[in-house]
């Protein structure tokens, strides 16, 4: 274990760059790869990167399998709120990722079953090979909340207030962000070849200390990122690292 890289550059156009780059070698040396990619702020320079990079013919998409990282819990397909949704318009239309390439997060019928076949999904297809990641401010990766165990499957989630709290500018009020998610579960994270995890901002400052340099363990789920086999990357601005 060599743990993980931490990349420290200017601002948050840079993490695009450095994580696009990245993220472009690593299909192009495994176009079959198995991927997945978070939602939210961190990553849109990236998923903008990266689309440049495809349309340049740096590598190509037709192979790859996407599996989703996180969900709310019980929304229509078509719900404004869906996380599909937005991965569609960010990262899969882009990138011409087919939908049948796509696995997505439902809990139809039994959530343990739909859970449970997710998971098994991704092990058949030999894990994942690359996991896109944005950090939350109380540690999360996907809607893994504290505590989360290194061995969690993919499962429903309650959300805690300080992720519904951050998840409410995207969708107008508290009142708008459903409660409960589905998240893909920190063992496949952790298995995964490579991570690339994003920070960007002062509002991650503590939080990005705290997963690189406190105790590793469920109440942080990122540290645990510090003890996995995956090659990971840290990729974080001056104002996320702090003067240090
Ligand atoms: C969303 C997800 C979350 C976010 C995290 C950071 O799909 O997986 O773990 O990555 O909450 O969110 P932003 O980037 O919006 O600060």
């Amino acid at each position: 274990m060599t743990g993980p890289r931490v990349v420290i550059v200017e601002d948050a156009d840079d993490i695009g760059r450095v994580g696009a780059d990245l993220v472009a070698e690593a299909i192009a040396r495994n176009p079959a790869a198995s991927i997945t990619a978070a939602t939210g702020q961190s990553p849109i320079g990236l998923y903008a990167a990266l689309a440049e990079r495809y349309r340049s013919g740096a590598f190509e998409t037709d192979a790859v399998t996407v599996f989703q990282l996180d969900e709310y819990l019980g929304l229509a397909p078509s719900d404004r709120r869906s996380l599909l949704g937005w991965m569609r318009r960010s990262f899969l239309k882009p990138l011409d990722v087919d939908a049948d390439r796509v696995f997505p997060l439902t809990a139809d019928g039994d959530p343990r079953k739909a859970c449970a076949a997710f998971d098994q999904s991704i092990e058949v297809r030999g894990l994942l090979d690359i996991a896109i990641l944005g950090l939350g401010r109380n540690g999360h990766l996907g809607f893994n909340e504290p505590p989360s165990a290194a061995e969690s499957p993919t499962r429903v989630v309650e959300l805690s207030a300080i992720t519904i709290e951050d998840n409410a500018r995207y969708w107008g009020s508290l009142a708008d962000v459903p409660t409960r998610a589905i998240t893909m579960g920190m063992r496949n994270l952790l298995n995964a070849r490579q991570v690339v995890l994003l920070a960007s901002g002062e509002v991650k400052r503590a939080i990005v200390r705290q997963a690189l340099e406190g105790p590793i363990g469920p109440e942080v789920p990122a540290s645990l990122l510090r003890a996995a086999k995956a090659d990971v990357t840290v990729i974080v601005d001056r104002a996320a690292w702090g003067n240090r």
